[in-house]
This record gives structure tokens, sequence and C-alpha cells, in this order.
């Protein structure tokens, strides 16, 4: 595996490789990797001739500047993880490489509706800033494939849209979510629970099985999430939502919609979780 630190070393090395013929698939990540992070780097090699990743710490994305002190950087590990897993090329830039110049003045994307609601509403900003990274990676790699986790599934449907609006000649593919035995999604977050935290925390994924279950069963969507939100402040976490929503678009569900997906946010200690369960009940 080949590391780049610059954009313009990365361009050369990347252009003959494309002039080739060579399918590129590309998974961007922030690194401190975890299996999640590596089942959508197999899934890239299983689409492409060339699979490249970055890990970037995007401060753009931190609405709060202690959470993007703390982020877990451990380059060393995840290096080997790459290699371990067969990726060929590894981008590690630096702030400046990413945001020459102010990162404040600079040119955002933002996915307009879609970017406001759930995790968006309770973290203003959060989502220009993933948007405008990624877009700038995809410009920087102009994969042909890109991949991400439906873990964040909002993020996924954002990065979808922005592709479509911006008419960027890339497929998207979602992967399953990764998760411990216990059902825990795994998270790079993960790490800032406390050891009797991170007995409780399996609760959330759990939750969202029993309100699945519940859908099922003919339970209204309101009463659902009411359902949700209770049964995790009983565990003691602080939700911040607990949501069904129109798995195309994140709209409203309306009643008896078939294609929906139940998302929920909640601070567990230090620690913000988010996870969500599809459900097809046609
Ligand atoms: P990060 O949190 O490092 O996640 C990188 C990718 O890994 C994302 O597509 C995310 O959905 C996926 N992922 C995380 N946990 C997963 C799990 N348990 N199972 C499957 N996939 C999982 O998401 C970001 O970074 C950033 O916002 C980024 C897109 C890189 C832009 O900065």
């Amino acid at each position: 595996m080949q590391t780049f630190h610059t954009v313009t070393a990365l361009r050369d090395m990347l252009r003959p490789l494309r002039e080739a013929g060579k399918r590129i698939a590309f998974v961007p990540t922030m690194g401190n990797l975890h299996d999640g992070h590596i089942r959508l780097v197999v899934r890239a090699r299983e689409s492409a001739d060339l699979v490249v990743a970055s890990i970037f710490v995007n401060p753009l994305q931190f609405n709060d500047k202690r959470d993007f002190d703390a982020y877990p950087v451990t380059i060393e590990e995840d290096t080997n993880k790459l290699v371990d897993n067969d990726v060929d090329i590894l981008f590690n830039p630096d702030v400046e490489q990413i945001y020459p110049g102010s990162m404040e003045r600079s040119t955002r994307i933002e996915v307009l509706g879609l970017s406001q609601i759930l995790c968006g509403q309770h973290r203003p900003g959060h989502f220009a800033g993933v948007a405008t990274v990624v877009a700038k990676l995809f410009n920087i790699v102009q994969p042909d494939v890109a991949v991400f986790g439906n873990k964040d599934y909002q993020q996924l449907l954002i990065i979808r849209r922005m592709v479509e609006n911006l008419c960027m000649p890339i497929d998207i593919v979602g992967v399953e979510t990764v998760r411990e035995p216990d059902g825990l999604a795994m998270s790079s977050r993960n790490g800032y629970l406390s050891v009797e935290e991170r007995q409780r925390a399996p609760v959330l994924f759990g939750t969202l099985q029993e309100a699945r279950d519940r859908i099922l069963g003919g339970t209204t969507f309101q009463m659902v999430e009411a359902f949700g939100t209770e049964e995790l402040i009983k565990a003691g976490f602080r939700p911040e939502y607990f949501s069904i929503r129109r798995a195309v678009d994140l709209e409203d569900a309306i009643e008896g919609e078939r294609d929906v997906v139940i998302l929920a946010a909640a601070w567990l200690g230090k620690a913000r979780l988010i996870d969500n369960l599809l459900i097809n009940s046609a």
C-alpha cells in the first residue's frame, strides 16, 4: 500500500491508472478503524481494480471543538489494517491540504432539507461539513464507486442526493451495519463509554428491534416512537430522537407506509450513539 499526504502526489499517481481503464473504488473515513470500516474496504475490493481509502478527521463537520480535539487518532494501527485488507492507496492529508487558507471562507456544499432534520437539527452545520469534504475528496480521487455504511443512514442519503444533484458520475454503495456480538453498532465513539455504560449500550439496538416488532404487530408509529424514547430514558440514555421515517427520503412516515427506517440518537455518558433499523413490511 502506498500512502499519500498531498493532493498533487495522489493525483499524479492516479491519473495514468485511470487512463489505463482501472476502475477505482473509494472508502472515505476519519480513521480509528474498526470492523465496520473494514467491511466497506472489503466491499470496495469486490467492485474495483484499485481501492483507495482516506483518513481525514474533518474539522468542518464537528460542531463541538472538544469533540474534534478528542477524536481518536490511531494511524499506525489503521495503516496495518488497511494493508492486511488489500487496500492499494491511503490518502492521509492534513487540514491545510484540504482547506488551504481559511476553512471558514471556503465553498460549502449543503443538501437542503435532508441536512437539517434528525442529526442535522441537533448538530448544526454537521452535514454541510460532511457533504463539503466528501465532494472535495470525490474531486481529488475521482472514483467510479464509493462505499459508505448504513450505520450513518442519513449521511448515506445525503451523499446519494449530493451525487445526483451535482451530476457526479459515481456509484454510491451502502453496506450493512457491522455490530458487536451483543448488537451494539461498531463506532469509534464506543470508546468513550465506561465499562458499565458499555454493558448498557446494546439497549439502543434492542429497543430498535422491539420497535420494529411492534410496528410489524400493528402498533401506530406515534406510539412506537413514544415507547422507544421512554425505553431509552429508563435505561439511562438521554435521547435526542427516536423517529420512524420514510426510508427513501427521511420524510415523516405516514401510518401504513411500508418502507420505513427507525432512527435513534442518544447520549450515554459522554458518548453520542446513533443507530437505525430498516423495515420493509411489504
Ligand atoms: P467515519 O465515522 O470514520 O465512518 C467512515 C465510514 O464507515 C462511513 O461510511 C460510516 O457509515 C462507516 N461505518 C462506521 N461504522 C460502521 C459500522 N458499524 N458498520 C458499517 N459501516 C460503518 O462517516 C465518516 O467517517 C465521515 O463523516 C466521512 C464520510 C469520512 C466524511 O468525513
